[in-house]
């Protein structure tokens, strides 16, 4: 059913969108393309990012239906074809929390307040209150008190050297910073090695610069001493109490016992914390001096592994609801292979506000179906259907996506040609791209036809090769974004793209438009010069 590209697609001067049609189109539809795009033409995108970021939308939540409905609202005056494809799936969402370091006499103990501080002139305050408390979705809820362990960045690595020097985790509570492994798996490393609870913090080595920096956002792009790291530490992807089929109306599911013998969810307490919240812990762990990789920033005290002498109690309750999702699909039907689908995807769910993950895709994805409708009325038709689709609950585990793609598997199977991913569309200057292996030619040719948002004499290409002059494309063995489903339960040929470089303030409260404004993409020329690549053969 797959067939190896042969027609070159897309990508035009500018902007995520470009599929190419065969045989191709008259040049006046280049031209008007062009215009359409033409790097100036800035305005509507940062528009509707700063629209669908006014207010926090976690999934489930009432902002993230508006937002849907915001989605719709532009697919559907483009004249696309759009349904909402809604989902009953079950969603977790803090009821409480407390963390108390009790660190050796004569010092008293601390609680901490686990808060993201509000700053000075923040457009967003009367809209903080809207941001979920700070929390792991699908944490398992429990009360633990242990002597707390450092363990680095929480590898199977980081236990071995542990082990090496004689630290036992067993009983203990885990301190470990973010950073080199998926959060879901520091849980679970540290459920193995025995451990009763994790921490996981943010240290500033690896998001506040590293070099003692004392600014942060919104001077600087770094993290706030106060930011915290929210997301999800569910191993598996789609809803956990549904795998395998779609969480539709009545659907069977899975009880918690069933889903925690699935191995996927942790069997352990954790919390996310701040970088300062992390620091004020390490100053009460003893024992002997950690590595020297394990240090921290420049001025950082000296980091030990422990186990204590401070003792961690740590509670958490999670309230596990079915809520349900919305994911937009908008179809444009293909002229001589109606049956034959291309499929553009991007979530709209943020832990936060969202401006860089994952609404500078959503911008993005609605720019797209704004200049695809516009080219409609010009009596432009595509080759191949297009299906625009605009996922909820990625943050949760890839929820929206594998729920749609659970639920329309054989057809996807015999008809989806490629699927396209675009998750945080823009967060810095630097391209990066990841393929199954049959689109590589694709993105090549793809990128050689986009000019650089960084430099109007070359094109993204140029920029994007290395010294051996070739791209470094990524593959998409993970279950980094919507792309797992389509990839793993399907096997459709997939590619993902985004800007990156440098996007310390993830999945915090910080990831508002302010720092988009400031840091991600001032002038929003890598808004428009993202590129969505189709191939349509
Ligand atoms: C680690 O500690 C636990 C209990 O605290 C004990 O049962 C276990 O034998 C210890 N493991 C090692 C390797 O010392
Ligand atoms: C910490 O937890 C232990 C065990 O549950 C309890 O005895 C102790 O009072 C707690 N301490 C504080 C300061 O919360
Ligand atoms: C812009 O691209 C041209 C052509 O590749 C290159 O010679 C030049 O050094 C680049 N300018 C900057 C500022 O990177
Ligand atoms: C759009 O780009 C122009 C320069 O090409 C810049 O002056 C303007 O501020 C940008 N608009 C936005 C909304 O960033």
């Amino acid at each position: 059913m797959l067939k190896t590209p042969t027609t070159i697609f897309l990508g035009l001067a500018t902007s995520f969108t470009f599929l190419l049609i065969s045989p191709p189109p008259p040049k006046s539809f280049y031209h008007s393309l062009y215009i359409s795009t033409s790097l100036s033409d800035n305005t509507s995108i940062s528009h509707h990012l700063h629209t669908l970021t006014r207010r926090p939308h976690v999934a489930g939540s009432e902002a993230n239906a508006e937002a849907a409905a915001y989605v719709l609202s532009i697919f559907t005056s483009s004249n696309i074809k759009s349904h909402i494809a809604s989902y009953e799936v079950s969603l977790t969402y803090p009821s409480s929390r407390s963390l108390t370091l009790i660190p050796p006499p004569p010092e008293t103990p601390t609680t901490f307040n686990l808060r993201q501080e509000i700053y000075d002139g923040d457009p967003y305050a009367d809209v903080a209150d809207e941001v979920q408390p700070t929390f792991h979705a699908y944490a398992k809820s429990g009360t633990v008190s242990g002597l707390v362990v450092y363990v680095n960045y929480g590898r199977i690595v980081d236990y071995l050297t542990l082990k090496e020097m004689g630290v036992n985790i067993s009983g203990t509570i885990v301190l470990a910073r973010y950073g080199e492994i998926y959060r879901g798996n520091i849980v679970k490393n540290a459920y193995e090695e025995g451990a009763i609870g994790a921490l996981l913090y943010t240290d500033r080595k690896d998001y506040g610069g590293g070099g003692g920096d004392t600014r942060w956002f919104p001077d600087e792009k770094w993290m706030p001493p106060s930011g915290v790291q929210v997301g999800t530490v569910y191993n598996g992807i789609g809803d956990p109490t549904t795998p395998g089929w779609a969480s539709t109306g009545d659907c069977e599911r899975l009880s918690e016992e069933e889903v925690e013998k699935g191995g996927d969810v942790p069997l352990i307490p954790s919390l996310p914390i701040s970088g300062a919240d992390g620091e004020t812990i390490l100053r009460s762990v003893g024992g002997d001096v950690a590595h020297e990789d394990w240090q921290g920033s420049i001025d950082a005290p000296t980091y030990r592994v422990g186990p204590g002498p401070g003792i961690i109690n740590l509670s958490y309750t999670g309230n596990q609801i079915i809520g349900t999702i919305q994911n937009v699909i908008g179809i444009i039907e293909g002229a001589e292979e109606p049956d034959r689908f291309i499929i553009l995807g991007n979530h709209r769910d943020a832990w936060t506000f969202g401006a860089v993950d994952p609404n500078s895709g959503t911008a993005a994805l609605l720019e797209v179906a704004e200049r695809l409708g516009k080219l409609q009325k010009k009596g432009w038709k595509p080759r191949r259907t297009i299906v625009l689709c605009n996922w909820d609950a990625e943050e949760y585990g890839l929820v929206g996506s594998t729920e749609w793609v659970e639920e329309n598997r054989e057809m996807l199977a015999s008809r989806a040609v490629a699927y396209l991913n675009v998750d945080c569309g823009v967060a810095g200057p630097v391209f990066h791209a990841s393929a199954t292996p049959q689109l590589d030619e694709l993105l090549k040719r793809a990128t050689q036809q986009v000019q650089d948002p960084e430099n109007s004499s070359q094109t993204i290409y140029d920029s994007w090769v290395d010294s051996s002059n070739s791209p470094p494309i990524g593959r998409l063995g993970d279950g980094g974004s919507d792309f797992a489903a389509f990839v793993q339960h399907v096997g459709i040929p997939a590619a993902a793209m985004f800007f990156g470089g440098g996007y310390p303030v993830y999945h915090s409260m910080y990831d508002d438009f302010v720092w988009m404004e400031k840091f991600g993409d001032p002038m929003f020329h890598r808004h428009v010069a993202d590129l969505w690549a189709l191939k349509a053969r």
